[in-house]
């Protein structure tokens, strides 16, 4: 299977213009934008092979949730994807994991795909892993979780230029794999690698690591970078 990329514009760019290149650099089959909300609808319509995903949502439907943005809305507008719990939010907006598993739920809820993201900050990756997965998904039933993706993402290692060596992030994958095999009965999990992923080392978490694709921030800001890394 082609692996999944996901392109994690973060808060990036400033303008149209500039997010029009992008998305033309990135436009190829299996790649999910996630830009910024409000460039989204304006993607949608300019992309013919990529898919569109958002960068977060909010639990509920609708109401007065001032700035708040629904799945619903992202799901009515053509996303099929939104990412939850990255660790930047978890960090500036202090997202904590009760807050991840609403989130999972509403994106599930509108039949969207949840992109959770994980990943340990220095140490006890297997403790915090686990505390992060089994968090997010407490009280989910089994049966609505086939839609789910996890995304790896080493804190140490996003926008740092220093990523996971690849047999180091294959440890961790075959750990994921397993939990989520063993306590969520997933037959066959989707599992990303992401934290400086650029056109030279991508191909080690996809042929090495055997991720089923990548979720990539900064190289994916470049369109010479996503362009290499969407040759494969
Ligand atoms: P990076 O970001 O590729 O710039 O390290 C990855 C991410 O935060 O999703």
């Amino acid at each position: 299977m082609k692996p999944l990329i996901v392109a994690n514009w973060k808060m990036n760019p400033l303008n149209f213009k500039q997010s029009f290149q992008l998305a033309e650099a990135s436009d190829e089959k299996n790649v999910i934008l996630c830009p910024p909300f409000v460039f989204l609808s304006e993607i949608k319509k300019n992309i013919r092979k990529a898919e569109i995903g958002a960068q977060d949502c909010f639990w509920e439907k609708e109401g007065s949730f001032t700035g708040e943005i629904s799945p619903l809305m992202l799901q009515k507008m053509g996303c099929r994807y939104v990412i939850i719990g990255h660790s930047e939010r978890r960090n500036y907006l202090k997202e904590t994991d009760e807050v991840v598993n609403r989130k999972i739920r509403a994106v599930l809820r509108e039949s969207m795909k949840p992109i959770l993201c994980i990943g340990e900050k220095k140490e006890k990756t297997k403790q915090i892993l686990r505390q992060q997965i089994n968090g997010a998904l407490k009280n989910i039933p089994k049966k609505n979780l086939s839609k789910l993706i996890v995304a790896y993402e080493p804190i140490w290692a996003i926008g740092t230029g220093r990523a996971c060596g690849f047999k180091e992030a294959e440890k961790t994958r075959i750990f994921i794999e397993k939990l989520l095999k063993e306590k969520y009965s997933f037959k066959k999990p989707i599992i990303l690698y992401g934290g400086s992923v650029n056109s030279r080392n991508y191909l080690d978490y996809i042929t090495k690591a055997c991720f089923d694709g990548l979720l990539i921030g900064g190289a994916s800001l470049k369109p010479g970078e996503i362009k290499k890394i969407l040759k494969f």
